[in-house]
């Protein structure tokens, strides 16, 4: 079934997109950049266009849910974000407390289930504490994940399943032949994801066209779609169109076109 879509400042009566509802990616994650550049045009300090990509979380994250999207993965805090200036990481590291304060008994009414990885014990406490009443809260929630990626650095990632595997190795529970890719998928800190663990589709806002240590090996067949609209300006319709140009595409996962494929 197709749905009919219009862009942003065109008329109504002029149709530009349609979204197939049968064709949804299952799992879409997002590199939310542009706060900092959407605060500046405006002369506000960095942290307002912080404030405002909140919002835009929420927004999104109804729009997903409501597309019928199993988990949505949003990158809200990196590894290296803690070389910001002090003011900007207590900013963001108070935005989840404030996130679920408000927004938690929506996500409920919305069935969404909040789920976070990254190295959440170096978060400071109010945060952690946060993090684990939502995830608790909305534990019976079956619909769409809401996966945030907080203090998460892919690298990092990587290395602590590798270690993790060589652990096992040395205690003679896995011999390296055993490890193949869904050996290392099921280390990740995605695995409790499955069978949704890797992205179908990548969305980065801002005009940046690059992945900043995102989940680099779950996004091997990924689509991309890189947008110019700053964060705290995207709307659920620049989602839905981002969607659409994902359909658009011919995923091949190193096959060949459909067409060929006889
Ligand atoms: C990148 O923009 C954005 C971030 C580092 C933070 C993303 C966080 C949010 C959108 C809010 C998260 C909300 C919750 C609920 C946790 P930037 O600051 O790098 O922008 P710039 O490149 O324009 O400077």
């Amino acid at each position: 079934m197709f749905t009919r879509f219009f862009k942003e400042n065109e008329s109504n009566s002029e149709l530009t997109e349609e979204l197939d509802e049968k064709n949804i990616p299952q799992h879409i994650a997002i590199i939310m950049d542009g706060n900092g550049r959407w605060a500046q045009k405006k002369h506000l300090p960095r942290i307002a266009g912080h404030r405002q990509g909140m919002d835009v979380v929420r927004d999104i994250t109804k729009a997903a849910s409501g597309l019928g999207v199993k988990v949505l993965t949003l990158y809200a805090f990196s590894t290296e974000n803690w070389k910001r200036p002090t003011d900007e990481v207590d900013f963001l590291m108070a935005l989840p407390v404030r996130f679920f304060n408000n927004f938690v008994p929506e996500l409920i009414e919305n069935n969404v289930r909040v789920n976070v990885m990254g190295y959440k014990d170096q978060l400071p406490p109010k945060t952690q504490q946060a993090v684990a009443n939502a995830i608790e809260q909305t534990a019976k929630c079956t619909g769409m994940v809401l996966n945030f990626a907080l203090n998460y650095g892919s690298r990092a990632e990587i290395i602590t399943a590798v270690q993790n595997l060589a652990e096992k190795a040395q205690k003679g529970q896995l011999t390296p032949s055993e490890i193949t890719e869904d050996v290392l998928s099921n280390a990740m800190m995605t695995a409790n994801l499955a069978p949704y663990s890797d992205p179908d589709l990548l969305i980065r806002t801002s005009g940046e066209e690059r992945i900043s240590n995102f989940l680099l090996w779950q996004i091997a067949y990924s689509e991309f779609v890189f947008t110019d609209v700053l964060w705290p300006d995207y709307k659920p319709n620049d989602f839905v169109m981002d969607i659409v140009k994902y359909q658009q595409r011919n995923r091949r996962f190193g096959g060949l076109k459909e067409e060929n494929n006889k």
